[in-house]
């Protein structure tokens, strides 16, 4: 009877914090976590089965990358090609073991309790995988199975819906990607740039303190900021040398123009879309387009990524200018910190500029072709 109440009280404390996740990275740490303390193993891993290139993956832990394995190796590997559960309480006798595993880290492997996690329909998503029943030597029993099949139903159901709105994400990020270029083709400017411009958004949204989600969604966002020059003439918009004064005046619609395109939905990163296409032409000290606003009159989105489109299109030749080199570009957003950008911004870009650079290496054009 305590038994079962400790039982009731570990999937109480999981579930809340299991139905709140989104994310799926971590939302199989947290699985893994809530088997792990079901059936007092040592470890637990939550593996995902990728029907297509036939392998299985996981995220073990915070902070460290995927890890991903071809889904015949190993104990995991064969409930994920059998569906069929197994305990195993003597791997190094059992010849489906891959005891390279415990060669390499130098963990003893005593005993594994292995389950499928299946989907609505019955179909194998993952694997539910536990290592070491603590405390040693004691060996998993038909009861942990019980229990941990318990955990597989429920999060069969979790995982199902996080893998949807993955996929659901996925699919708008590339059709924002695509919209964002074909605004950006026509200028001569490259697929990276907008993903460049997304990625020093996000860092600088993060390092002003910006919340995780909200900076996601610059991130999302940001990409857009030059939708209206869809509607700009290529005489304008590949005009290689400076622009006359009614050629300017149109070129500078190009912010009104973007934020008309985006303004009517209701979905919150298109608004927040808007927002960027609409004021990241504004500068600090009031002297920017279309409106001229002042400070924190500026929308933050707006001040971030006026100083991430800035500073790649400095860094980037465009056909009224060449690349300008780094050094050049850090020295021109000191001398306009508090004039063309928020001050505070500007710090944040100094502070992170390793980071900057590293996005700017990630993200580098394609040599174009002569
Ligand atoms: P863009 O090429 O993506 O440039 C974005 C912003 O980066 C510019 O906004 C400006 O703030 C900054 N920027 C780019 N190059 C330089 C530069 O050489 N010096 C300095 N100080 N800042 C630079 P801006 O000025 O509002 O221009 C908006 C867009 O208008 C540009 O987007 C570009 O498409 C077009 N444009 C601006 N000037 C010219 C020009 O002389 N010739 C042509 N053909 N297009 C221009
Ligand atoms: C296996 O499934 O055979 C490997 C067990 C492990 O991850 O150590
Ligand atoms: C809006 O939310 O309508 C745009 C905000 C602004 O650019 O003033
Ligand atoms: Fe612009
Ligand atoms: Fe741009």
């Amino acid at each position: 009877m305590a038994k079962q109440q400790s039982l009731l009280k570990t999937i109480f404390s999981y579930v809340g914090k299991i139905a709140d996740e989104r994310d799926i990275d971590r939302l199989m740490i947290l699985l893994a976590d809530m088997g792990r303390d079901l059936i007092s193993a040592d470890r637990c891993t939550v593996w995902l089965l990728n029907h297509k290139t036939r392998q299985l993956w996981s995220k073990v832990a915070h902070g460290m990358d995927r890890v991903v394995i071809p889904c015949t190796t190993g104990i995991a590997g064969c409930v994920a090609t059998s569906g069929e559960a197994l305990i195993i309480n003597d791997p190094y006798n059992d010849s489906r073991f891959d005891k390279d595993v415990d060669k390499r880290t130098g963990y003893r492997t005593r005993n594994i309790l292995a389950l499928p996690i299946l989907d609505g329909e019955g179909k194998i998503l993952g694997v539910y995988q536990a290592i070491n029943k603590m405390p040693a030597p004691a060996a998993f029993s038909r009861q942990d199975l019980e229990h941990l099949l318990l955990a597989a139903t429920y999060t069969g159901k979790a995982l199902d819906a996080a893998l949807l709105q993955e996929e659901i994400e996925a699919t708008q990020r590339e059709l924002i990607f695509t919209l964002a270029e074909a605004g950006e083709k026509r200028s001569k400017e490259t697929g990276q740039h907008v993903k460049r411009v997304a990625e020093y958004s996000y860092l600088f949204a993060t390092g002003c303190g910006m919340s995780e989600i909200e900076a996601q969604l610059v991130r999302l966002a940001a990409p857009m900021h030059d939708i209206g020059k869809i509607a700009i003439p290529d005489a304008i918009l590949q005009k290689p040398g400076k622009l006359d004064e009614d050629e300017w005046g149109i070129m500078k619609t190009h912010s009104e123009l973007g934020y008309e395109i985006l303004m009517h939905s209701e979905r919150r990163m298109l608004k927040a879309a808007a927002v960027i296409a609409r004021q990241h032409h504004e500068k600090w000290d009031g002297t920017g387009y279309p409106r001229g606003l002042k400070g924190d009159g500026i929308h933050m989105y707006g001040r971030i990524t006026a100083m991430a489109d800035v500073f790649d299109a400095l860094g980037c030749p465009r056909v009224y200018k060449p690349a300008w080199e780094l050094e050049r570009i850090v020295s021109l957003f000191k001398a306009e910190r508090a004039h063309q950008f928020d001050p505070d911004l500007v710090d944040v870009f100094l502070k992170h500029l390793d980071a900057v650079v590293r996005i700017k290496e990630t993200y580098k054009d394609e040599p174009s072709a002569p």
